[in-house]
């Protein structure tokens, strides 16, 4: 039994439904948001129920149709932990594994191509696949040099993880530019141009001198993509655009959407400084990682004495400030008072909360947490 392979021309990129021949049970790997309708249609002509939709990695080429594909059929979705895309309902780690009917696909942990990538490995009547993303390509492998990527964990990944998967497992790529279908990691190990027979210092001196120009779609794609591709729960008056940019602002940098500033938390750009109460943070929840910073702090909602200076120590090094609050006011406060300190600071949009709905209950119309971004409570 073989995967079934689908081609986006915009992006090459390729989507692979994989099923188990008796209780029609599916599992979709990297599907692409203007081939809805085709994957829709494929689903139903073979008579496929979705279980799963899986990503290799946060793409920067084209944007997921996860978030659709789980709406339309009830599948649910899942994706590397290490990608920081919250909105999947499974967070995988290597090793784990996603059955539909009687088949079991296993998660490696490949990194290199971004830090959260993974490659998924099926085994369907004794004969084994493995989906590489953009980890392995045929005689190629995917790019290094920007979304945490690094030549050295990717040598890694390809001699130690993905070659010894054994000579026979048919290779199937995230993309193809030039019409090949698969390959074997037999073929990939003697025959790839990048890695076949290479060390890692000449692996790396491959990958450092390929001066490739950015995706076209990247700002707009990756963002999206933390979100399975679901961004109409953008409050109205955020467009499109504040997903790939921010938005100018009278007395401090801009405006940014919570995806956005969390694509720049995770490209070590910019520092996320949590500027509310501890006892909100504490109640409420918080974001793993964030500098906790109040700009007003209780008893009383006075101004924290100390907001000044720990606000330089958090930009040190000429890092981006993008500041949380509740719903987005306290923070504008914040960013206007960092700005006057010469720092670069951000606002997010709609705070970890979001405004309150017609019942007073807050979350439900926007916020960090509506919108699927890492967050916890102790
Ligand atoms: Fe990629």
């Amino acid at each position: 039994m073989k995967p079934l392979q689908l081609f986006d021309p915009a992006s090459s990129t390729y989507t692979y439904i994989l099923f188990d021949a008796d209780t029609r049970d599916a599992l979709l790997i990297d599907p692409v948001d203007d081939q809805l309708s085709r994957d829709l249609a494929a689903l139903r002509e073979h008579g496929l129920k979705l279980a799963w939709t899986v990503e290799t990695h946060a793409h920067a080429d084209h944007i997921t149709s996860a978030g659709l594909l789980a709406e339309h059929t009830g599948a649910k979705t899942a994706a590397p932990a290490g990608c920081g895309i919250g909105s999947a309902s499974v967070q995988l780690k290597d090793g784990d594994t996603l059955h539909f009917g009687a088949q079991v696909l296993t998660a490696r942990h490949t990194p290199g191509h971004t830090a959260g990538s993974m490659s998924f490995v099926w085994t369907a009547e004794g004969a084994k696949h493995v989906f590489t993303g953009d980890t392995l390509l045929i005689n190629g492998c995917g790019r290094t040099d920007f979304q945490s990527g690094s030549a050295e964990a990717l040598y890694h990944s390809l001699t130690q993880v993905l070659f010894a998967l054994g000579d026979d497992t048919t290779v199937w790529p995230g993309h193809d530019y030039q019409g090949r279908t698969h390959s074997t990691i037999g073929h990939e190990k003697s025959t790839n141009a990048r890695v076949a027979c290479k060390s890692l210092a000449e692996f790396v001196a491959i990958m450092d001198g390929l001066n490739l120009p950015q995706p076209k779609r990247i700002a707009e794609a990756v963002p999206a993509n933390l979100l399975s591709g679901l961004t109409a729960g953008l409050r109205h008056d955020m467009d499109g655009l504040l997903l790939s940019q921010a938005r100018p602002a009278q007395g401090y940098a801009g405006d940014v959407a919570a995806p956005l500033a969390w694509q720049w938390v995770q490209a070590g750009e910019a520092v996320l400084v949590d500027v509310r109460t501890d006892a909100e943070r504490e109640w409420v929840g918080f974001v793993p990682g964030a500098t906790a910073l109040a700009w007003k702090q209780w008893p009383g909602m006075t101004l924290n004495a100390q907001f000044d200076e720990a606000v330089r120590q958090a930009a040190a090094g000429g890092l981006k400030l993008v500041l949380l609050c509740r719903s987005g006011v306290r923070s504008i406060a914040a960013a206007k008072r960092a700005t006057e300190l010469g720092l670069e600071a951000y606002n997010i949009l709609e705070g970890f909360e979001g405004d309150p709905d017609g019942d007073a209950h807050r979350g439900r119309k926007g916020g960090w947490r509506f919108h699927g971004l890492p967050w916890r409570q102790n």
